[in-house]
């Protein structure tokens, strides 16, 4: 999200490092760095390059296409590599259904509702009509399937074309711009379209939802009004499970509840999760008394979000389930991979200035689990990271069972509402904004870690003080992911590739394919004249290319592929921050020129895998 690209106001005031432990470090930034550039090919990659040399482990180069210039990569319209074409689908009020509600702007409420939102974000492209089982997914049909896609957000200035809600009415069209859109698409003739459809539906920022979990039915998800829970929001990242649901991840949830009540003020908990009275502007407040923080008989709603929820594509009655297991933070993603025995296992990041990294694993063999009627997200563990500066790691269970966190919660349904609490008096390793997760087919484990220009003092997994430009740090779990300990390194760091043609800055999207290629996405202010942009990496290599770049003022996010990966989707977020003076784009489709956010369909002219 673009809102906080810079935020470097201080959540966490727990005082773990940087604060107090952050003098004695052997490594250095500088030996971090010199350890990995005697390997590296390109010069910044800290990866470890194995002796098979550039191209030793393959018979053609993994990443082969020509790279979108610097030079190419500015202005109003998208650019991309000569050796690919993409397709804009599915902008912000497309029907979901082709003979529903056309955009018209600014939108309704009503017709919101079903429509495609706003704030395009993580996205699961879920195949349909294919037979056997993959990986994931449970079909291997590439040109129909069901897309299912976050809407992070949306500004009233951007919705609405007003500074400010006016009317209950204009909350509601905001709400419903919000949340999830599961869509039919249909591939026919080298052309994406959305189809006629009983699966396509919308989850918005008032769908009815339920919890599962150990916070579920607790006291502090309770309100005295009695509503019923509602609504998902700020859905940022995704995931998605081997029995084939879709997790969509709640982020800046805090940024929705304000007041006017001057004599408000937030609990240590509303604090440490960045509640404030203003909230991020939108002033749903003065007309929506669920998202008024002052109101008695809603204290507990802003304890509604914050979650990982699950939903099934696949089942358009089913209701949202928000899985309380995985903890209650800004939740960018969810990286889901099958671990020790079939355990499931979950990386996760907490996108805050000197906030965790989390992961979960479930009790038992998922599939043994779901046999037994126990979810596999509702029983398990869940850790938290500490990055020791020798590149060793460990993980922290976050469980009431420990005396020091007994002390200070009531519950483990507590302790999950408020599970940051929980990550400090652990000692978790604050990083620099911890963005999107993804498993390498190797085992490898890769973060983004966006920026954090409030940072200090470097430490050896937080190398660069300031850092406005971001980083991306990889470890190796133990026990097939299931263990308490890991080894890890930077990666890359993304300041030292500025000045030149692999310039880049804030990594936030990122997804490892099936060959252990490296997709980073980037959402934040680019250097030297760059909009933000799609890179593709081969890790053993160091080899990195520009395989697309968006709009002025946008953000690159989402991607997920077909299951033959001839195509792949991505999103223009926010393009020109919703001023059509900085861009258009998408206009001309259909004589609207307020800038839409809208999925990209991307394929590589010669119909390779993409980014081959
Ligand atoms: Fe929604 Fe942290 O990006
Ligand atoms: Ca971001
Ligand atoms: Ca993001």
């Amino acid at each position: 999200m673009s809102k906080n690209n810079d935020d470097i106001e201080i959540r966490n005031k727990s005082g773990n490092r940087p604060f107090h432990e952050i003098i004695q470090s052997q490594l250095s930034r500088r030996t971090v760095l010199a350890g990995g550039l005697a390997a590296a090919s390109t010069g910044f990659f800290a990866g470890s390059v194995g002796a098979t040399g550039v191209f030793g482990r393959h018979k053609r180069p993994l990443v082969d296409f020509t790279p979108v210039a610097v030079a190419d990569g500015t202005g109003p319209v998208p650019a991309i590599s000569p050796d690919y074409e993409y397709q804009v689908l599915i902008p912000w009020g497309t029907p979901l259904q082709p003979d529903g509600p056309a955009f018209s702007y600014p939108p309704n409420a009503a017709d919101q509702a079903k429509q495609i939102g706003i704030g395009h974000d993580g996205m699961t492209f879920f195949p349909l009509k294919g037979k056997g089982h993959g990986r994931f997914g449970s079909g291997k049909d590439s040109n129909h399937g069901v897309l299912a896609i976050n809407h992070e957000f949306g500004t009233t200035q951007h919705v609405l074309g007003k500074a400010q809600p006016e009317s209950l009415d204009d909350v509601r069209t905001i709400q419903h711009a919000h949340g999830v859109s599961i869509v039919e698409i249909k591939e026919s003739k080298g052309k994406w379209q959305t189809v006629k459809s009983k699966l396509s539906r919308r989850i918005h920022g008032n769908t009815p939802v339920k919890f599962s979990g150990p916070a579920a039915g607790h006291d502090a998800l309770k309100n005295t009004a009695g509503n019923a829970p509602a609504g998902t929001l700020n859905n940022c990242a995704n995931g998605q499970t081997p029995w084939g649901t879709y997790l969509t991840c709640e982020e800046n949830f805090n940024g929705y509840f304000g007041t006017a009540d001057t004599a408000w003020t937030p609990t240590a908990e509303q604090d440490r999760y960045g509640v404030s009275a203003g909230g991020f502007g939108y002033f749903w407040h003065l007309f929506d008394p669920r998202f008024d923080l002052a109101n008695p008989a809603y204290a507990n709603e802003i304890n509604r979000f914050g979650w990982v929820v699950e939903i099934d594509p696949m089942d358009p009655k089913q209701t949202p389930v928000k899985r309380t297991a995985l903890g209650r933070f800004k939740h960018e993603a969810a990286a889901v991979v099958e671990g020790r025995g079939g355990r499931v296992v979950v990386y996760m990041g907490d996108d805050e200035a000197f906030d965790y990294v989390y992961k979960f694993v479930s009790d038992d063999n998922w599939k043994s689990m779901m046999r037994r009627g126990r979810h596999p997200l509702d029983h398990g563990k869940l850790y938290v990271a500490r990055f020791n500066d020798d590149g060793s790691g460990d993980w922290h269970e976050l469980t009431i069972d420990n005396p020091a966190l007994a002390a200070r919660f009531a519950s483990q349904a507590e302790l999950l509402t408020y599970v940051r609490i929980a990550g400090d008096i652990v000692g978790a390793t604050p990083m620099d904004r911890p963005e999107w997760a993804t498993v390498a087919p190797s085992g490898d484990v890769y973060i983004t870690l966006t920026n954090n220009s409030g940072r200090t003092t470097a430490t050896p997994p937080n190398p660069v003080a300031p850092n406005p430009d971001g980083h991306i740090i990889k470890w190796r779990d133990s026990r097939e992911h299931t263990g308490l300990t890991f080894k890890w390194e930077i990666f890359l760091i993304a300041q030292d590739t500025h000045g030149t043609e692999d310039s880049f800055s804030d990594p936030d999207g990122l997804w490892a394919d099936p060959d252990g290629r490296l997709f980073i996405q980037t959402d934040g202010g680019q250097k030297d004249g760059l909009n933000n942009q799609m890179l593709v990496a081969d890790p053993k290599t160091g080899d990195l290319r520009r395989l697309f770049t968006g709009v002025t003022l946008d953000e690159i996010t989402g991607i997920t592929t077909t299951s033959d990966r001839r195509t792949l989707f991505c999103n223009v977020q926010h393009p020109g921050n919703g001023n059509p003076a900085a861009t258009n784009f998408p206009a001309p489709t259909d004589g609207v020129t307020v800038p839409r956010d809208a999925t990209i369909a991307i394929r590589r002219k010669n119909g390779g895998i993409v980014g081959s």
